[in-house]
């Protein structure tokens, strides 16, 4: 097993993401230090330490992304980090506070405890394609994405994508930080990410999902990457392992409409009641193309956006947030 005997941490261990590479690292045999914001709620918690491999291998830390030095504990003689802890979600009362301080600052103080600690070989930043694909130049169906694009600030600001904004100023912070301390960093740049979850709350790429098969009579006219959770993992894993990985990897399987995620659950889900028209009159968004490319040196296959659908709403169905 690839990660017998080394020690990695993972920051946001209960999140959607986090919770798949808690599981994979330990599959590997990685020892795991996990940090959680609140040890003592077991929503957060007890799908962890249920994992195979936990009892011996997964030691839980509470740390803050908000408080400066919270993370020097979990760092502590670490090998990889993995820093997944941000908050996502859409729409929030104070940008700044809520989504931009956490990102930026909490993405800060991770790195600052990586820069003090000199067991740390490489850090893996869960980035995202908001980070990437929001720049002002037009997403259309020609036109190819890759990592060579970057999100601009102002462009988020402008159009009030304050989630994009906090991953964009998150990244380029890191970046900056990485170079100034000469820190070895590989960013992932995943888009919506789906399929099954682990654990028992709702996060907001799943509730996404939710959304559609909940009743609702439209779907919003927007068209987004997909990408598997398990691929996710996985590719932060290959990211930490493979020598010669290096900057980012955008993870998209392929680029869809909300219309079209409809019609493919249509298909595999043919009693459901699905919305059946566009929140707005507008032309449908363009979809556009994110190349798969560097992906696929990690080793990613894509699990397809139908596979990952299906998984979603078993899951979904599993954990009691639909079919009740
Ligand atoms: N899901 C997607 O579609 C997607 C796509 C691209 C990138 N990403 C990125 O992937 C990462 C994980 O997202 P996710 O989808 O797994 O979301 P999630 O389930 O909501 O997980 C977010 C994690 O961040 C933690 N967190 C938030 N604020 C914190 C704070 N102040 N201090 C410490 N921890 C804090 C949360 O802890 P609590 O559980 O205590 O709230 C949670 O563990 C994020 O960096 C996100 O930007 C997600």
């Amino acid at each position: 097993m690839s990660g017998e005997g080394k020690t990695v941490c993972v920051t946001g261990a209960s999140g959607f993401i986090a919770s798949w590479l808690v599981k994979l690292l330990l599959q590997r045999g990685y020892t795991v230090r996990a940090s959680v914001r609140d040890p003592s709620d077991q929503k957060k918690t007890d799908h962890l330490l249920a994992l195979d491999g936990a009892k011996e291998r997964l030691r839980l830390f509470k740390a803050n992304l908000l408080e400066e030095g919270s993370f020097d504990s979990v760092v502590d003689g670490c090998e990889g980090v993995f820093h997944t802890a941000s908050p996502f979600f859409i729409t929030p009362s104070d940008p700044q506070a809520e989504l931009i301080e956490p990102a930026l600052n909490g993405t800060l103080n991770v790195l600052g405890s990586c820069a003090k600690n000199p067991t740390v070989k490489r850090v893996v930043l869960t980035s995202s394609v908001a980070a990437v694909a929001y720049n002002g130049r037009p997403r259309t169906s020609d036109v190819i994405i890759d990592e060579t694009w970057f999100s601009d600030p102002e462009s988020c600001k402008e159009n009030k994508l304050w989630y994009q904004l906090s991953k964009t100023l998150a990244e380029d912070a890191a970046w900056k930080f990485a170079k100034e301390n000469g820190i070895d960093m590989v960013a992932i740049n995943p888009a919506m990410v789906i399929g099954p979850l682990l654990q028992p709350t709702l996060n907001t790429s799943s509730a996404a999902i939710l959304n559609l098969i909940n009743g609702s009579q439209t779907y919003p006219n927007a068209s987004f990457g997909w990408i598997n959770v398990k691929d996710v993992a996985n590719a932060h894993i290959q990211a930490y392992e493979i020598p010669s990985a290096n900057g980012r990897y955008c993870l998209v399987e392929r680029v869809a409409h909300y219309s079209e995620v409809v019609n493919i659950l249509h298909k595999l889900y043919p009693s459901f009641q699905l919305p059946e028209k566009s929140a707005d009159d507008k032309p449908f968004m363009p979809t556009y193309q994110v190349s798969r490319e560097k992906a696929k040196t990690l080793g990613i296959d894509f699990i397809s956006l139908e596979e990952g659908l299906k998984e979603t709403v078993e899951s979904l169905t599993e954990k009691k947030f639909f079919g009740m």
